[in-house]
């Protein structure tokens, strides 16, 4: 009999690509993804009612308040939803395998291509959450952290990924600065779900980086998108993070994925080499067909 997977945050960017590849890449489990509607994970009792209906063998633990300014704002809800609904989680998942997605963001940029024995030093309340329950999920030695890079996908609000975020903010009409001298590691959301459906099955817990090969700036993002997106030509401007006000900005979140890469069955490729090889438009850019790269 299969054994049981739940998702959670699966209405979010990466839960959503996890319930989708899971025919294709995770078919000896049976998925079930869980929403918000289906459960507030900040209510430890219906959490608990949840745990003892279900009883699953593995949890992909994708739910987070995971916008940065959101955090920012509301520090007390990003500890509820970030730190304490994964210690429960963690918690009633003490016998199984349990995967928490965390982020570069618990670096701070000062070094950039960043290794799994770096120390963590976040700059704002997101990086902090999220650098607080991997201390705790960690405890386990059954329980592993993946700290992803920044994903391009397709969301099912279509409001989740950088991607989608840089073609909303084109229709308010202004320019959209990107910086040159702000590192990221970026990679496809598919690309994300394969990998977290293939480590699961290993059951080699521990802390992994997931990101793609190439690290880029923002601007060698925004270049490398616009043969997909024409419509981001003369929309997208270059600058320096140096002119940005707001708070502060980890400049390189790079990541070495090293330790990960060596246990899966593909390559975490780059996000240019990703785009190079796609040839058809119908399908979603940001999926991982089977017998792609
Ligand atoms: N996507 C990236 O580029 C990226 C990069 C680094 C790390 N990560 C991490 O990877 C994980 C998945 O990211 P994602 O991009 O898929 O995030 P996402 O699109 O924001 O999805 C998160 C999901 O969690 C749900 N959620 C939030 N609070 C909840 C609560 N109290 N109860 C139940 N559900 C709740 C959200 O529902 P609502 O929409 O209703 O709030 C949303 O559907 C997160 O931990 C994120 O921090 C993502």
């Amino acid at each position: 009999m299969a054994r049981l997977a739940l998702i959670t945050g699966a209405a979010g960017l990466i839960g959503h690509y996890l319930l989708t590849t899971a025919p294709r890449w995770a078919s000896r489990w049976e998925v079930r993804g869980i929403t918000r509607q289906d459960v507030d994970l900040t209510d430890a009792g219906a959490v608990r009612r949840l745990w003892r209906d279900l009883h699953p063998h593995a949890v992909i633990h994708c739910a987070a308040q995971s916008r940065t300014g959101l955090c920012q704002q509301d520090p007390t809800l990003a500890q509820r939803i970030n730190v304490k609904a994964t210690a429960l989680l963690a918690e009633l998942a003490a016998e199984i395998p349990f995967l928490f997605l965390s982020s570069d963001q618990v670096f701070d940029g000062s070094k950039g291509r960043y290794v799994e024995t770096d120390p963590v030093n976040p700059l704002n309340v997101y990086g902090e959450t999220k650098a607080e329950a991997e201390r705790i999920v960690l405890q386990n030695p059954r329980h592993s952290v993946i700290r992803v890079a920044l994903n391009a996908g397709t969301s099912p609000t279509g409001d989740r990924s950088f991607v989608e975020d840089m073609r909303n903010s084109l229709k308010g009409g202004t320019l959209l600065t990107l910086f040159t001298d702000e590192f990221r590691c970026p990679l496809p959301a598919g690309m994300t779900a394969r990998a977290l459906w293939e480590l699961i099955d290993q059951d080699r817990p521990g802390l992994y980086h997931l990101g793609g090969a190439e690290r880029l700036s923002r601007w060698e993002i925004g270049q490398a998108l616009i043969s997909w997106y024409p419509e981001l030509a003369g929309q997208i401007q270059p600058d320096s993070v140096g002119t940005y006000t707001g708070a502060p900005r980890p400049p390189d979140l790079s990541m070495r994925c090293d330790k990960l890469q060596g246990l899966l069955s593909f390559p975490l490729s780059g996000l240019r080499a990703w785009l190079a090889g796609r040839t058809s438009a119908g399908q979603d850019l940001w999926d991982y067909p089977e017998g792609s790269l």
